[in-house]
Order: structure tokens, then sequence, then C-alpha cells
């Protein structure tokens, strides 16, 4: 298996079906701050990316798209480890894998050579119809055996590793026979697959359903998480006045996140931690102010 920490800089040559370049990669996330990259901030991160070490791009971005953008990509990838993150594969999806969607998503793999490929514990199309939203799905031994091959197809298609992202949830389903905790690490287990800790959508699924996020955490298979989520989400409340989260990207992160967070690393050490900002996107000073307050997160636990 793959490490998942770590600066690892390795030089190969990348056969591409349009050239062949000569391009320097890096096999693993480091232990620092990431950020979302968003086109607009492609200057500055290239004048004074400080303190972001890494950067995600989300696949769907980059699977139709050639010109200026992949040429950009490239510049990136020379100076950073570049995760790719997924929306778009339904991986808890009843039905097939959509075969072309995972071919788009191999080239692009293939050529980039990312330090790390990620997708969502959600589904989003059923037969032909497309939902926006990440929708979540009930845990019980129907799903898991769905999911497991899902993520085992994935990850030989691709042949890597990937990384499944905890849901933020809304509601729990009736249908449910293990936690999701337990289905996680059932997972884990059966494919191999590591996992993405998303703090924020641990805090919105325990706020959404009255749980506990740090019961959440220390049941959570952290030993298996290559990367950590922050991110910013709505409040608004539910038909009975009681708080209801969603989970948005548009928004700095919260004080409760950032405590979680806290409460995390002390139990798992350092990791990749990635500030996702998709909605009303700000200027790179406030986006490069949420990587420093995570880099402080990670100062606490490595003095
Ligand atoms: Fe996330």
């Amino acid at each position: 298996m793959r490490p998942l920490s770590g600066g690892l800089k390795a030089h190969l040559t990348i056969k591409n079906e349009s050239a062949m370049l000569d391009q320097t990669h890096f096999d693993t996330l480091p232990s620092r701050p990431g950020v979302g990259y968003k086109s607009q901030h492609y200057s500055d991160i290239m004048a004074n990316p400080a303190p972001v070490g890494w950067l995600e791009i989300h696949a769907e971005n980059y699977m139709g798209a050639g010109g200026r953008p992949i040429a950009q990509l490239k510049h990136l990838a020379e100076r950073f480890p570049i995760s790719v993150h997924g929306v778009g594969l339904s991986i808890g999806g009843e039905g097939s894998l959509d075969a072309d969607h995972l071919a788009r998503l191999k080239h692009l793999v293939g050529w980039l050579k990312p330090a790390s490929f990620s997708e969502h514990l959600a589904w989003s199309t059923h037969d032909s119809h497309f939902f926006n939203d990440l929708l979540p799905l009930p845990y019980a031994d129907a799903t898991l055996n769905r999911v497991a091959a899902h993520i085992s197809q994935v990850q030989d298609v691709l042949g890597r590793q990937m990384l499944l992202e905890n849901p933020s949830s809304y509601l729990a389903f009736a249908e449910s026979t293990m936690s999701e905790t337990d289905f996680l690490r059932e997972l884990v287990k059966r494919t191999g697959c590591g996992l993405l800790l998303d703090v924020n959508n641990v805090s919105i699924s325990a706020t959404n359903l009255q749980t506990s996020p740090q019961d959440y955490i220390d049941d959570f298979p952290l030993d298996a998480v290559g990367e950590i989520h922050l991110g910013g989400h709505d409040e608004e409340e539910d038909e009975t006045g009681a708080p209801l989260l969603i989970d948005s990207h548009g928004k700095p992160v919260v004080d409760p996140v950032w405590s979680l967070l806290d409460y995390t690393l002390s139990r798992s050490g350092p990791k990749p931690l990635l500030v996702e900002w998709d909605n009303d996107v700000p200027d790179w000073p406030v986006l490069a102010a949420e990587a420093t307050r995570a880099d402080g997160a990670l100062a606490a636990v490595t003095a």
C-alpha cells in the first residue's frame, strides 16, 4: 500500500496523447496545509503560496479541458503535490459506475500522476438522473457490498489506492444496521482504500443528527486517514426550529470545526489539511489566512 504522508519527490517522463512531457511530480501529500485550487488564485499562488504546501483540484473540472486550464495545472504540478478530488463517480449509487466517466478519470490520473485521489461516500446519479447534491446512503450489508465493489473497480482501473470521504448527513436511514464509522472501517478492510476525514462534515452530521462529533472521531479509523478536509457551512433551522447545518463551502471555517480539528489531530498526529472553499470564493489573502490557521493547528501537534 502506498505511504500517505511525507514529501517524496520523483522525476518521470509522462506520456500524453498529445505530447511527451518531462515533469516533476510528488508521490505523497505532505502534512501541511493545502487549499482547493481556483484559477483566479493562480498568479497569487505562483508568486507566494505560503503557507500552502499542496493543492486539490476537482477532477471534473479537468476531465474534458484543454488549453489554458491544463497548461496552468501542469505548471502547478511541477511545484506542488496535487490531490485529485472527484465528485461525480457516484460510488454509493445503485447502478454500475459510469464507464466513460471512469475512463476520463483514468486519463487525467494517468498523465497528472497526482499525490492522492479521493471520492465521496455518496451517490449523485440514479439510472439516467443526475443530482447536484452528494446524497448519503444507508449503512447495511447490501450497500457495503456494492460500495466495496465500486471502490475495488476504481482502484483496479486507476491502478492506485483511493481515499473515501465521509459524507455530511441530514437524516439517518431506518435501514442502517451499522454505524458510519463501522461501515468505513469495513470498507478499508475489504478494499485497502484509505479515508479522507472531513471534520466539517462530521460537525454538520453531528449537529443535524444530534450526536457527539467527538464520539465519532473517537471511533473513526484514524490510521487509515490520508487527508483531512475543512470547510465552511451555512446555518439554518428546520421546521421545528432546531439547527440545521448545510454543507456549502462558501464561508470561513467556524470555531467549533477548528476545535474538532484540534481534537482530531491530538489523536491522529499531523495529517495533510485541506481548506475547501468552492462558492463565493474569496480573494487569495482570505483563503491563505485560513491555511495559516490550519498551519497553527498542525504546529500544535508537531511541537
Ligand atoms: Fe470535503
